[in-house]
């Protein structure tokens, strides 16, 4: 696991646009790019956010085109339309698709309005299988480590499925639904695990002190399924990209070191 440290959201999110703008655009200069379109994971949250603002001003720029690439979103909530403004169907075309040259027909975000969710999901993890797989899953994580909405105690071989939110996560989560816990859907479609792991890169952001301790048991703690993010020590190739504050909580010696490699 590559653990990089830098100063603040800014800084990661800067780091975060350029790393996702490279691997497209050395990409589209490989000779498989005639045949298969570059499929890119992404995720919501705050986090994101200006990673997002990033890519969109580089895509204005003419530094990034999003015309060969085809993206699956991580998770979306049950029960919520698509213009419902917390959907993270709005969040996305908000904040990136409706900004860039991504083709629609090249964007997927689970249906949490699907008659049958069960083959919604299946259909889902089917649908990345047939394109190849997906190059690189950049991800936030939450305060409980859960990636995507794969909480603790989810299996870490986990498929692309229905999950239920935990009191603490529909806590967090309401300060977008006007501080109402009750308010947040109590069920949400999201990628596994395993899905999320079969990813030739993963990309996983954190920020902020309240981080810190997912952190900690994600880079120091031992592989368990009650931080389903400590799953990332295992993949050959992870890339922790945090600043300093969710940093508290990691061993001096654990920090100096990953400090010390990307000098
Ligand atoms: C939600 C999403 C996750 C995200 C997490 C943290 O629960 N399902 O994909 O990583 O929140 O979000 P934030 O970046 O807002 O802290």
């Amino acid at each position: 696991m590559r653990v990089v440290i830098q100063e603040n959201l800014q800084a990661i999110s800067r780091w975060a646009a350029n790393h996702i703008a490279n691997a497209i655009n050395s990409y589209n200069l490989e000779l498989r790019s005639k045949d298969r379109p570059f499929v890119l994971g992404l995720p919501t949250g705050s986090t994101p956010l200006l990673v997002y603002k990033n890519l969109v001003a580089m895509h204005k720029a003419g530094q990034i085109s999003f015309r060969n690439v085809v993206t699956f979103n991580m998770d979306e909530y049950v029960g919520l339309p698509q213009n419902h403004p917390q959907s993270y169907w709005h969040y996305m075309h908000e904040n990136l698709f409706d900004h860039i040259d991504i083709l629609p027909q090249n964007i997927n975000i689970p249906n949490g309005l699907a008659p049958n969710l069960d083959l919604e999901c299946q259909a889902y993890e089917s649908k990345i299988a047939s394109l190849g797989g997906i190059d690189l899953f950049l991800g936030g994580i939450g305060v409980d480590g859960h990636l995507a909405f794969n909480e603790p105690f989810t299996s870490l071989v986990s498929r692309t499925g229905l999950r239920t939110l935990t009191p603490d996560t529909r806590l967090a989560n309401s300060r977008f639904f006007g501080g109402d816990p009750t308010q947040v859907p109590t069920q949400a479609i999201s990628v596994g695990i395993g899905t999320i792991f079969d990813a030739r890169q993963i990309l996983i952001l954190a920020s902020g002190p309240s981080k810190a301790r997912a952190l900690a048991h994600t880079i120091q703690g031992p592989i368990s399924h009650q931080w389903t993010s400590s799953i990332l020590q295992m993949h050959p190739n992870a890339i922790i990209l945090c600043d300093e504050p969710a940093c508290d909580d990691l061993t001096v010696s654990a920090y100096r070191y990953f400090k010390s490699l990307e000098q």
